[in-house]
């Protein structure tokens, strides 16, 4: 088997990270408008509200809001044939509550998704990527409130109805499942709009992310039957962040603490894939004695709104060790490298083998890692996309994010030379083929991640690149704003014009 002859090549953004703009023609803040610019290994800050002197890097970003002609020629030169973006949920509600959409908004995305059609690349829209109204956290405390799931269906219906013949391909909550790293503030803040009190322990915060999942997958489900009435030729899917979590040894307890690890990342595809909550985490929550907020209202709609299709980000695997192994080795794992409350380790080891993210992954001394740590591993993708498969009997994937993070150095000529990479993605490429080749799985498309440079969600940076085209912008917001192409815009364009065949 080959890659199928429509095959969906393109590259994946988000409004946030690049259309800056942030309070133009009527757009609200959102979540991301209030994170300032981190750094490697040193987190963004989320600030009460916008603060004079702070540096918010997504306010500008790279300006595609106001050059998205220019940028989307080149996106053609490149030879996508389809350009994943978020629509940014408060250029449509600016707060998020309000009864009428912001016209001025719904027009930007128009003459975008025009624009793209005109040459040939068709939009794939996530609804909701790290963007919620700021507004909604301020005064609902984000999804924790059950009346985020109306905000959340109503900007799904109003952009499904404006674009319903513009927009095949759309995923409801980019990487959902970030979030079952609940004892760091980065994840529940930009996925659900959580912010936990300073009192709250580790327990309070695990609970509030599972309400807010809850309500999340609610609000999916609930869009994903809308849409289909809307328009029955959508095709409606999820977004899962796959880091594979491998064991570190063949050590029973080792093997069984991935197994546990990849059900606390994992569930959220379950239950977007199979509308009903699977039974290993039924008896955490009875165990945990969270007592969700979960109707019978909402298990029948999770059962009626099923995704079409799973998209996924791949960047790199992890690996984990049994943890009772690791504190007698090491020692307790205090506040596992944060100032967070946490469990205690004696709370956490066999036989539940409760995982907590911060404290039980190691490094995998099989494979290499980034600058910023993200191990490089292109089999773990032919793994991942094979682990879909066979639990979900051969649903249909997407592969929408994929990159490599690097420092890219400009030579005198204004020339970039980031073979590393056209390596990483060539490697990452073969495995993909591989995996449709030899294990059959039913893979629709392929979109690297920041094809264009852009503020990294991450650290904020500009200086961590993804980009075939480069911008130049520095940490600090200095810089021309002009486009330039890298070595891998060349080698791109030939891999996607012989449809993968020449790496
Ligand atoms: C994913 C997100 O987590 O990875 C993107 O969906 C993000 O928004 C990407 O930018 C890469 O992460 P980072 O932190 O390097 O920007």
């Amino acid at each position: 088997m080959a890659l199928r002859k429509d095959f969906l090549w393109g590259g994946a953004v988000a409004a946030h990270q690049l259309e800056g703009g942030w309070n133009a023609g009527g757009k609200g803040p959102s979540v991301a408008d209030v994170m300032t610019a981190g750094s490697n290994g040193v987190e963004r800050r989320i600030t009460d509200g916008i603060l004079p002197g702070e540096n918010y890097p997504n306010h500008e970003a790279i300006d595609f809001y106001h050059r998205y002609k220019e940028d989307v020629a080149l996106f053609a030169e490149l030879g996508l044939n389809c350009f994943r973006t978020s629509i940014a949920w408060t250029r449509i509600f600016p707060n998020g509550d309000e009864e009428e959409p912001n016209e001025e908004g719904l027009q930007f995305y128009d003459d975008l998704f025009d624009e793209c059609l005109k040459n040939g690349i068709e939009p794939v829209i996530t609804l909701s990527h790290f963007e919620l109204p700021y507004h909604l956290v301020t005064e609902y405390g984000g999804f924790a409130n059950r009346k985020l799931i109306g905000f959340f269906v109503k900007f799904a219906e109003t952009v499904f109805k404006r674009y319903k013949n513009k927009v095949k391909y759309w995923m409801t909550f980019n990487e959902i499942n970030n979030q079952a790293n609940f004892l760091r503030d980065f994840a529940p803040f930009t996925n659900s709009g959580l912010k936990f009190p300073a009192d709250a322990t580790a327990y309070d915060r695990e609970k509030l992310m599972y309400q807010a999942a809850h309500y999340e997958l609610v609000a999916s489900a609930q869009a994903v039957k809308i849409g289909h009435q809307i328009n029955p030729d959508f095709q409606i899917g999820s977004m899962i962040a796959m880091c594979p979590i491998y064991p570190q040894s063949s050590r029973p307890t080792d093997i069984m603490a991935a197994q546990v690890a990849m059900q606390r990342r994992y569930w959220f595809s379950d239950v977007h894939t199979r509308g009903h909550y699977p039974a290993y985490l039924e008896s955490y929550f009875e165990r945990k004695a969270f007592n969700l907020d979960r109707t019978a209202q909402d298990l029948a709609d999770l059962a009626e709104g099923c995704v079409d299709y799973i998209g996924f980000s791949y960047y790199m695997s992890f690996a984990i060790k049994d943890q009772k192994i690791r504190a007698k080795e090491e020692g307790p794992a205090s506040g596992h490298g944060t100032n967070l409350p946490t469990y205690k380790d004696e709370e956490l080891g066999a036989p539940t083998f409760d995982y907590i993210e911060d404290r039980d992954l190691v490094r995998n001394e099989f494979v290499p890692a980034s600058e910023w740590g993200w191990q490089i591993d292109p089999l773990g993708l032919r793994y991942s996309l094979n682990w879909f498969s066979e639990r979900y009997d051969n649903i249909p994937l997407m592969i929408v994010e994929n990159g490599f993070g690097a420092v890219d150095e400009v030579e005198e000529d204004g020339s970039i030379h980031d073979q590393y990479r056209i390596d990483y993605l060539k490697a990452h490429i073969q495995a993909m083929e591989d995996a449709v080749t030899y294990d059959g799985v039913n893979l629709l498309g392929y979109t690297p991640w920041g094809f264009i440079d852009l503020v990294s969600a991450g650290t904020g940076e500009m200086k961590k690149r993804y980009g075939f085209i480069y911008v130049d912008k520095d940490n600090e917001g200095n810089g021309t704003l002009a486009r330039s192409k890298k070595d891998s815009f060349a080698w791109y364009q030939k891999v996607i014009a012989s449809n993968g065949a020449d790496l």
